[in-house]
């Protein structure tokens, strides 16, 4: 387990500030200079966007950009929001059989009247870099070799990074989509990172009371700055998954405000949780490449 950085920076309040802007841009370094390594092999990440929804466009921008920056290649499929299901399964389909692509991520949520599941079903777990379809999830709660959805491998990464200690200790997540909050709990729990995990969600009797002995609570519930200081344990490690888009602009389920003050470290908002969906994003398309081609990374 690594520490916490002698460099890392506080909140006003002491929190250690759990920066995943700097934690990304030093995976997308560690990933180029091991593809730079390999000989600069071409790994293609695809990216399909259907319709023209805004926060989607710039996140898949985004995914673009920085799959270019960690020495990736990345192709964009976009398509029109009233294409047919039997269309979009076919354009889906013709990236599982390019052998040169390697990767390949279908932006959620589709717009009404298209439905994710069989597009979703369509990939191998090899290029399921999402790690979202079943029987990713299904390798996931086996224990067996596959793709770990993007955002919960990245809150794994931040714990890490930090060295927040997750063994024996309490863990809720807050949030049940199998975006986040399920894997979220299975990374937790399982061995090697060893927490007691509670899965918490939006009918749960009382969040203060399920919260207030927490070691660290995950916030995967969309729900704008649910998380308040009474809800948190003194020391806690407090992780802002949550985007909601409010009058005031977007915010996350913590109010990081009043929570710093009692947190040990904290995840801010814009510039946590999210920066590291897509260094995930990244790493689990080199490994598509190797699981590909069967070869072993460097
Ligand atoms: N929409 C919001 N987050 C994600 C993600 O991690 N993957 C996909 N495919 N869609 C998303």
């Amino acid at each position: 387990m690594t520490t916490t950085p002698t460099t890392a920076t506080r909140t006003d309040g002491g929190a250690v500030f759990m920066n995943g802007n700097a934690l990304r841009d030093e995976i997308l370094a560690e990933l180029k200079a091991k593809i730079d390594a390999e000989g600069n092999p071409e790994i293609c990440l695809a990216t399909v966007l259907v319709g023209d929804d805004k926060p989607s466009q710039i996140y898949v921008k985004s995914k673009g950009k920085k799959a270019l920056e960690a020495g990736l290649q990345s192709r964009h499929v976009g398509l029109p929001g009233d294409i047919a299901q039997a269309d979009l399964e076919a354009e889906v389909q013709a990236l599982v059989d390019d052998p040169t692509v390697h990767g390949i991520l279908v932006q959620l949520p589709l717009p009404d009247g298209l439905d994710a599941e069989p597009v979703l079903d369509l990939l191998p777990p090899e290029k399921d870099v999402d790690g979202l379809n079943e029987r990713s999830m299904g390798r996931l709660v086996r224990g067996k070799a596959g793709h770990v959805p993007c955002t919960p491998r990245g809150v794994m990464r931040l714990l890490e990074r930090y060295g927040i200690e997750t063994s024996g200790k309490k863990a809720v997540v807050i949030g049940r989509s199998t975006l986040v909050g399920l894997p979220q709990v299975l990374l937790l729990g399982r061995k090697g990172a060893d927490a007691t995990v509670t899965l918490a969600h939006s009918r749960t009797a009382d969040l203060v009371e399920t919260c207030k002995d927490a070691d660290i609570i995950i916030g995967a519930a969309g729900i704008a700055h649910l998380i308040k200081a009474e809800h948190v344990k003194e020391g806690a490690t407090v992780i802002d998954v949550g985007v909601s888009r409010t009058a005031d602009g977007i915010v996350g389920d913590v109010d990081f405000d009043a929570v710093q003050a009692k947190a040990a470290a904290i995840t801010p908002m814009p510039g946590g949780t999210g920066p590291m969906t897509i260094a995930c994003l990244m790493e689990n398309t080199y490994d598509a490449y190797h699981m590909i081609n069967g070869t072993t990374p460097a």
